[in-house]
Order: structure tokens, then sequence, then C-alpha cells
């Protein structure tokens, strides 16, 4: 403790410091007062022996407020604005309701069965009546916005994936069913030749490469397919060149410019999509993905993607993976005003799932964090395979802005 004459002196000296902090606007941190050691503290100083004392000594680290209690001389204390539910709700910065949310879903006809995917517990090929089911109960959540992913029968896939844009095929089906059940839904389509493809590639392959002037041919008749159906936005997730201002102009001559894209601007290639190409069985024929999406290495090149594809006519910029590439979402945020979608992707699902199976993390939690997360690193829209799970508890919890 303080002597009488310790406090008062450190009181003075706080007031001279208070009054120089007032008067240059500057954030001061308070030197304590000196303070005399005792003769028996000088006699004993052998730091090996005396036992550390904060509140004692030249520039002490903690002092004594007027009531004699411990006192940091600190002004700027941020746990203020962190004191209540009330004050931290009031300074929050970012929020996440469920139309914030994309839900993807996976279709099938291989049955007339809902078949759950093992490597993403939950998830399911939908038949088309199940997919018409998964919609209603994600409007009803406030989730408003869907992506659909078909797994086609082998017998259908060739080189030329030219299943792609048979009108009759899966998609614009599904696409038809899910506007008629819920016009409101926003229904949105994945373009690429990967579900369709013999060779397990998002473009037409030649010698062993994959082309991309070609393949952009075939996106072109994929995307007019689906907006006939009735198709709310398209997204290319195949990573060509020059396929957003293709897309754009096939769209646009065929009288679709209400069709929005969503280009999967920075999409890496990545071993988080495992336990989706397990749902889809699409999995590269041969070799990986490298030649078209992007090194993780890479940060840069994804402005390089990000602000052509807003230049050819893009309507939102998506960044895939989500969590391990949040640093590219602020990147292309701080130079990309356009709304940025994040991919939260099977290989993430699948992690969280197996964690929480474990009991080793608690899964609703480290959800709706996570999806925080992708808000506070830029992104507006979030595509999760959480996204009527994550309704559902932000319902449970009235936190919920419609
Ligand atoms: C296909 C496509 C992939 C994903 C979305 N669209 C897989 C791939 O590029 O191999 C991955 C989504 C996920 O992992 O959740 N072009």
């Amino acid at each position: 403790m303080n002597s009488s004459q310790d406090l008062k002196s450190s009181v003075t000296m706080r007031s001279v410091i208070v009054a120089l902090a007032l008067s240059s606007a500057t954030a001061l941190v308070a030197p304590s007062a000196p303070r005399m050691p005792t003769a028996l503290q000088a006699a004993t100083k052998d730091p090996a022996t005396t036992s550390y004392q904060p509140t004692e000594g030249a520039n002490a680290a903690v002092d004594t407020n007027n009531k004699g209690d411990a006192w940091v001389s600190q002004m700027q204390r941020p746990r203020r604005n962190r004191k209540s539910a009330g004050v931290r709700s009031m300074v929050r910065e970012n929020f996440l309701t469920p139309a914030n949310l994309m839900q993807p879903i996976f279709i099938h006809e291989d049955s007339n069965e809902v078949v759950p995917i093992p490597s993403m517990p939950g998830q399911s090929r939908h038949t088309l009546d199940s997919m018409v089911e998964q919609v209603k109960k994600g409007m009803a959540l406030g989730v408003k916005s869907f992506i659909l992913f078909p797994k086609v029968p082998d017998d259908l896939k060739t080189n030329f994936a030219d299943e792609c844009y048979n009108p009759d095929g899966i998609v614009p089906r599904a696409v038809a069913m899910c506007k008629a059940a819920c016009p409101e839904a926003t229904i949105c389509t994945d373009i690429a030749l990967d579900p369709y493809s013999d060779q397990g590639h998002d473009g037409i392959v030649l010698d062993g490469k994959i082309v991309n002037d070609m393949t952009i041919e075939q996106l072109c008749k994929q995307a007019v397919c689906h907006a006939r159906a009735g198709a709310d936005f398209v997204g290319p997730s195949d990573m060509m060149d020059g396929r957003v201002g293709a897309l754009r102009l096939a769209l646009d001559a065929e009288g679709h410019t209400d069709v929005g894209i969503i280009s999967y601007s920075a999409k890496y290639a990545s071993a988080f999509y495992g336990p989706f190409r397990d749902a889809l069985d699409s999995h590269p024929g041969f070799g990986d993905k490298k030649t078209y999406q992007q090194d993780p290495a890479n940060g840069r090149e994804a402005i390089i993607e990000a602000t052509l594809d807003a230049a050819e006519g893009a309507d939102m910029l998506m960044v895939k993976p989500g969590v391990p590439y949040l640093d590219v979402i602020r990147r292309i945020r701080d130079v990309v005003d356009l709304p940025i979608a994040a991919y939260h992707v099977s290989g993430e699902y699948a992690m969280i799932k197996a964690g929480a199976e474990k009991g080793w993390v608690d899964e609703k939690a480290i959800v709706l964090e996570t999806l925080m997360c992708f808000r506070r690193a830029g992104a507006d829209v979030i595509l999760t395979y959480y996204a009527t799970d994550a309704a559902q508890w932000m319902n449970d919890e009235g936190n919920v802005c419609l």
C-alpha cells in the first residue's frame, strides 16, 4: 500500500497529466509517481528474494485511485463499449441475416430417393420434389436464394458436355419447378461443364488441355438454356478467360437482360472442394484444375480477375473457398464496389461437421461466428451448406432482421 503522501503526490501528478492530455488531445500513458522504498524494502532488494509488487517502486505498473483501489492510468478503455449486451449491440459493425445466405442444393434423378452424401453429413442429393421442399423450408426461414448443382448420370457425360444445354435436362426443369413453387425465391445455377464432362473438367479437353474459347461457346448455350427456364442468376464457376463478357452478350442477345451474372471471380484450385466432387461424382478424370483455377499462393491475381469480371459486366463477384481466403474478399472489397459473394465450400462444411460430431467444437457457435466473419471481411452474400440451419438458429434466437 502507498503511504498517504505517496497517494497525494500521485494524485497531483495525475491532474497534471489529465490537463496535458486534454490540451494536446493526445492519449498519454501516465507514468506512476515514484515512491520511496522503505528501509526494509531497500535492505532486502535482492531480486532473487523479493517478490515483485506492481504497485510499488519507481514506474509502478499499477497506481491507486482516490478510493485506494488499484488503478491503471488508462484513459482509453475499449471495454466500456463491450460492457453489456445492449451496448455491444449498439456499436456492432456488421450484421448477418438469413437474406445474406444462399443455400446450395444438390439434385439428381438416379432414383426417387433422397441420397445422403457421406462426406457432407446433413446434405443429400435431392429429388426434384424434395428440392422444392428445401426451397420452401429456406424461404420460410428467410433464406431467399438458392443455387442448384446437378449430379448427371455417366451415360449423359461427354467431352463437349452437350447435355449442359439440353432444355429438357435436369437443371432447366429444376429451375422451372422452383420458380413455379416459389416465384419470390432467387434461383441461381452453376455454369460450368464439369458435371456433364466425361473428363471431369470444367472445359472441353483437347490434346490433354482445357481449351478456353470453345468451352465458352458451350457455356453461353448453357446460360441461355438456364435463363429460358427462369433462372435469376447464372454463376460461371469455370474460370475460363472472357466468359463473363461472352455470357452477358449471349444473355442480352436472347433478351435476358434481367438475368444476372454472379461470377466466380477468384476461384482457387483448392483441396476444399473434395466433398462437393463426391456429391456430384465430378472428380477430375485426369490431372488437376490448376491451369484454370487460381494458385492458392496468389492474392494480387484475384484483383486482376475481379476487375476483369466487373468490366465484362458481372453483377456480383464471388470468392471461393471461404475462410482460408478472407483476405482475398477484403482485397477485392477495397477496390470493387459490386456486391461480393463468398462460397463457404464443401470441405469447410465437412470439417465443421466432423469436429461437431466428435463433440470437439460447438457447431452452432462456430457456424454463426464463421458466417459473421465473412460479413466482416466484406462479403454481402454467403453461399453455405449451413444456410437453412443457420437461419433456423438465428430465428430460434429471435436474432433475425428480415
Ligand atoms: C464446379 C464447381 C465446384 C464447386 C462449385 N462449382 C467444384 C470444382 O471446381 O471442382 C465447389 C463447391 C464446393 O466445394 O462446395 N465448377
